[in-house]
């Protein structure tokens, strides 16, 4: 049986983490879809159509993308998975402290579609503190994006935020 599995999440934007988790998925599942949750897309800084941009120009030319796609949604995720027949659900868990919001999301998830596993996967260990809302905050004071997310991610956060 081959195993589809949906990485979702607000990815305002892709971080070096979020690629992290998602090239370990692909040693694991048949085909992975990346999906973009705009449920709140008010109050996120980018738009779904550029959180998608930004995830295609970084999965560009990596050979570990092959099987990867990558969309959006709105409503349930549990439905988008089930419409997109997805049998899994991966979710990144960086410390103890994501944990109970994560369970939580997972048990909410498996009780309003049993068919629909959530894998937890752990990011290197280089990664485990890095988060979109801390590289929003660095973009707004000019920081250094560098070792946060790629190039072409701190660009379109510095034309966000333009020089502080
Ligand atoms: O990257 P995030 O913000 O932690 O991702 C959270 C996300 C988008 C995966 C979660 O909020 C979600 O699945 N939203 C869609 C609505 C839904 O299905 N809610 C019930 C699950 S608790």
């Amino acid at each position: 049986m081959k195993h589809v599995a949906l990485y979702p999440g607000s990815f305002d934007p892709i971080t070096f983490g979020h690629l992290d988790i998602l090239e370990r998925a692909t040693n694991l599942f048949d085909k992975v879809i990346v999906t973009v949750a705009v449920n709140k897309e008010k109050s996120a800084v980018f738009t779904g159509e550029e959180r998608l941009a930004l995830i295609h120009e970084c999965l560009e030319g990596k050979s570990w993308a092959k099987n990867i796609t990558v969309n959006k949604f709105t409503g349930l995720l549990v439905n988008h998975a089930q419409k997109l027949k997805a049998d899994t659900l991966i979710r990144g868990v960086r410390q103890i402290s994501d944990f109970e919001y994560e369970f939580r999301m997972a048990l909410t998830n498996k009780r309003l579609a049993p068919d629909v596993d959530t894998v937890f996967l752990m990011p290197d260990e280089e990664f485990t503190f890095i988060s979109a809302s801390l590289v929003k905050e660095i973009a707004y004071w000019g920081g250094d994006l560098t070792s946060f997310v790629p190039d072409n991610v701190a660009e379109a956060l510095k034309s966000k935020y333009g020089n502080k």
